[in-house]
């Protein structure tokens, strides 16, 4: 028996991985963290599985539900919205699994940053610009943030920020970021990439409040920094002609 953590992506069915979607299918119990998995993905469910919405547990009974699981040698597919890797709460549910010898699997999935910058159509590491992203977020009710993250602090990197959990604090968001980034730094606010209502705002900062303001405030990203604005940008090294790289030694026709 093994438990299948699974990045369920963004919202678009189709964007789950083949991988998760396999071991969805081969797990008779399926556990997902309530609205932002799609229903569509609980589609590869196989006949009569034990489905459960674990947006109303705690972790206690999310563990009862597995170890019931394990006993029942039945393996279990547990997604989560996106990538695992960022705030999917599985760190703390692989620290229970490895206390009680509970064997596990981790499938990556489409986070949605990366949904956001494809609905924007934007590479977030533009030559000259920025050659950094920073993942992040404001605090929460239930998260403090490591006084060091501050928004401020990432935004005299200029690197470009994608800001998580965060649409309601927007005003907040926008007057930390002012020192760093100035009113005319480019913003754009996308609420659920790749789901049928996505939705796209550009502004800069010192607009963006204005602009964003009868959007909903939950499930949105707040992309910020020079990449989203003109194209003013510079050509990587990796195509010029004349830039000599293993795959193309110089002097070597395309
Ligand atoms: C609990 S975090 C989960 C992040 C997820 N693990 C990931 O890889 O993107 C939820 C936050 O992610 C962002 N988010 C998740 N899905 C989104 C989507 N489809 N469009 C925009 N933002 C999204 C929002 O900021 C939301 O408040």
């Amino acid at each position: 028996m093994t438990v299948h953590f699974i990045g369920a992506g963004p919202g678009a069915p189709d964007l789950l991985t083949m991988r998760g979607r396999d071991r969805i299918a081969g797990s008779p119990v399926c556990l997902y963290a309530g609205s932002l998995v799609p229903a569509a993905l609980l589609d590869h469910c196989p006949p009569g599985a034990r489905i459960v919405n674990t947006a109303p547990m705690t972790l206690d009974a999310i563990i009862d539900e597995i170890t019931a699981a394990h006993a029942a040698g039945q393996d279990v597919a547990r997604l989560h919205s996106g990538d695992l890797s960022i705030w999917s709460a599985m760190g703390e549910q692989l620290r229970r699994l490895r206390a009680l010898s509970i064997p596990y699997t981790i499938t990556p999935g489409v986070p949605s940053f990366a949904a956001a910058a494809a609905a924007l159509e934007a590479e977030l590491t533009l030559p000259g610009l920025a050659q950094s992203v920073v993942l992040t977020r404001t605090p929460g009710r239930a998260t403090n943030m490591p006084p060091a993250e501050s928004l401020a602090n990432f935004a005299a990197t200029g690197a470009t920020l994608a800001i998580h959990l965060s649409i309601h604090n927007l005003g907040l968001v926008v007057a930390d970021l002012m020192p760093g980034f100035g009113g005319d730094c480019p913003v754009a606010v996308v609420w659920r990439a790749s789901w049928p209502e996505e939705r796209i705002v550009r502004a800069t900062l010192g607009t963006i409040e204005e602009a964003a303001a009868d959007g909903p405030e939950r499930t949105a990203l707040i992309l910020v920094g020079p990449v989203l604005g003109d194209a003013s940008f510079g050509e990587s090294r990796l195509y010029a002609e004349g830039y000599d790289r293993r795959f193309r030694p110089a002097g070597a026709s395309a």
